[in-house]
């Protein structure tokens, strides 16, 4: 028997996101028997997408010094020196950002990012108190949840509520009571959220940089799922970059999350940090991923998947799931879901359900259907989270059989739930 420390505690006490990768790696890997995997953010096997993956590898398997420097060398710990020169060329060409490679760095996927970044700004200070990273849009990424390493090291704001009728709401920062007091080290949205699939809008990304900016700290945009790359987002928005904001893009959601390919857009002063932290904790990062979509982003062809191919197919997704939602639910149930306008998650919220989420992952389970209960996602909010435990997210990503059969033992469970508890 170990006696553990402060950061075992920390990070091996069990948490929403091992839960989740834990059902979703063994649904994937079919060792649950046959599951409808409604659960975890496995993106989907795109074939146009699938088939530019193995062409690449093709290509790089046929360019022998390329196949070697991809897997027998060692990158730096910011990353590899021709992909991060590549992207910064790209942005700066695209969008106008007055980035250079001094302004990127690789981690080992967006999650690493996170917790690098919230231990580099938050948590123990060496005046010995304790600052924290504010999300001022809950529900937030449940993978934020169990990153920090010392208590209390996440706020959060609890959002005002829009309902628009025919069983859609839509969640909003409350921006009357966002106040950064002085224990605040940054501020962190996800855009689009995970889980609601809210997307900030242009003014709202600006207005919090403002608040950010004039409180002196800087604002973290998570964009797993953004502009301009994956492009998983429904309506028009602008990427948005400057040096008081730290972006982090990913390759999972574009298709290769098994490359655990993270990428920071920030200052070079915390790029720098990360280079650092990056080496301590792993040496370097895995450079296979940047090897595959090394051309891609050379050619400014990242940006056109993403725009036409991973985007729109996701939305359609999207639409489907929506409808066998509005077809498979009773309408006289008070539930609600959250308007989608990026991620592959459809947000759910059961108004008066009778059992708490949780109860009903357990029931869905039992019936071959996995989701994620709510309240995992009630980030830096105090105590018990009610409205977490009426709240559901659910992944439209997988086959059109799978989403559809689960949304409708879903229906079948959630009446249930409403009508005997
Ligand atoms: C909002 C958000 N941020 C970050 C991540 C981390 O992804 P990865 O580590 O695969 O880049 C995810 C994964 O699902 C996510 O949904």
């Amino acid at each position: 028997m170990i006696t553990k420390s402060h950061f075992g505690n920390c990070l091996s006490s069990g948490s929403g996101i091992e839960t989740l990768m834990d059902d979703l790696g063994r649904a994937m890997a079919g060792s649950h028997g046959p599951v409808r995997m409604l659960g975890g953010g496995n993106p989907a096997h795109i074939p146009e997408i699938q088939a530019l993956w193995r062409t690449r590898m093709t290509e790089i398997l046929a360019d022998p010094p390329a196949f070697d420097r991809m897997l027998t060398n060692y990158d730096p710990p910011l990353g590899n020196a021709r992909f991060l020169s590549a992207l910064a060329e790209l942005l700066k060409r695209e969008f106008g950002w007055q980035i250079g490679p001094e302004n990127l760095a690789i981690t080992a996927g967006g999650q690493t990012a996170f917790f690098l970044l919230f231990n580099l700004l938050a948590g123990m200070g060496v005046d010995g108190t304790v600052r924290r990273i504010l999300f001022p849009l809950v529900p937030e990424y449940i993978g934020y949840a169990n990153q920090g390493l010392a208590a209390g090291m996440m706020r959060s704001l609890e959002p005002r509520i829009e309902f628009l009728g025919d069983h859609r709401f839509k969640y909003h920062v409350d921006f009357e009571h966002l106040e950064i007091g002085d224990d605040i080290a940054a501020l962190c949205v996800s855009r689009p959220t995970n889980p609601s699939g809210n997307v900030l809008t242009n003014e709202e990304i600006h207005r919090l940089d403002g608040i950010a900016r004039a409180a002196g700290v800087p604002l973290i945009i998570d964009n797993a799922y953004g502009a301009p790359f994956p492009g998983i987002v429904f309506r028009k928005i602008d990427p948005i970059w400057n040096d008081n904001i730290i972006l982090t893009l990913s390759l999972s959601k574009l298709g290769l999350p098994n490359t655990r390919t993270g990428i920071l857009v920030a200052s070079p002063e915390i790029i720098t940090a990360i280079g650092s932290m990056n080496a301590v904790v792993g040496l370097a990062n895995c450079s296979i991923g940047q090897a595959i979509v090394q051309p891609l982003v050379e050619s400014g062809e990242i940006l056109r998947l993403s725009r036409e191919v991973v985007g729109p197919f996701y939305e359609r997704k999207s639409k489907l799931a929506q409808e066998w939602i509005a077809e498979s639910f009773d309408d006289a149930l008070d539930y609600h879901v959250h308007v989608s306008e990026g991620a592959i998650f459809l947000w759910l919220w059961f108004r008066g359900l009778k059992i708490t989420a949780e109860q009903l992952y357990i029931r869905l389970k039992e019936r071959g259907v996995l989701i994620v209960p709510g309240h995992f996602f009630g980030v830096g909010t105090h105590g018990d989270w009610p409205h977490g435990h009426e709240c559901i997210r659910l992944s439209f990503a997988m086959e059109e059989t799978v989403v559809r059969e689960g949304i409708f033992i879903l229906a079948e469970e959630v009446a249930r739930g409403y009508r005997d508890g």
